[in-house]
């Protein structure tokens, strides 16, 4: 299988909008499906289209809050390719980009038990949680990453 992350920008945001499509309607999952919110997350927040075989396969990012923070905004595999390990090599990926850093968070659905799975994997624990979080009336946990 091979990986490729490739940095996705304004060009790509039809492409991004489709891999959220794919994940619309799980209640434990609130995908990025407006264009101009898209807009103003690449501003911010470095993007990776995934693709397997040049093929489209998801999306990670994630944004420096500051030199010593990082937080992972996004993960989203195609259900097509799901279940072989692309999720974890991927946080293998940012993990590594991201390097020395005093902390790592992220925001998960508390009954999203494969991407809690995949994160508490990497040694992520909860810091805390929220109510109606993303204003999507679904709870979300905060969990943290001290490398
Ligand atoms: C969560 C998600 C990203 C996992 O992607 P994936 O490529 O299938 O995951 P991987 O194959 O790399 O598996 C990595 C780990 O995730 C966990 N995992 C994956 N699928 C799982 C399942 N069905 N049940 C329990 N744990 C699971 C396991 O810990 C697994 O590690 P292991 O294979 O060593 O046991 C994918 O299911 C997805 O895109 N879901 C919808 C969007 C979403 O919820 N994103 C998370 C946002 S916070």
């Amino acid at each position: 299988m091979d990986l490729l992350y490739r940095k996705a920008n304004r060009d790509d945001i039809a492409t991004l909008i489709t891999v959220g499509r794919n994940a619309l309607g799980i209640k434990t999952y609130s995908p990025i499906i407006d264009e101009s919110e898209w807009e103003q997350e690449l501003n911010n927040t470095l993007v990776y289209i995934i693709e397997v075989d040049g093929q489209v396969a998801g999306l990670i990012s994630y944004e420096m809050k500051s030199s010593n923070h990082a937080y992972i905004s996004d993960l989203v595999i195609l259900p097509a390719y799901r279940g072989k390990g692309i999720a974890r090599e991927s946080m293998n990926h940012v993990l590594n980009e991201i390097g020395k850093t005093e902390k790592i968070k992220l925001v998960v659905h508390p009954e999203n038990i494969s991407a809690i799975h995949l994160y508490q994997s990497f040694g992520f624990t909860l810091e805390s949680s929220k109510e109606n979080y993303f204003g999507d009336g679904e709870p979300r946990i905060t969990m943290v990453l001290k490398p």
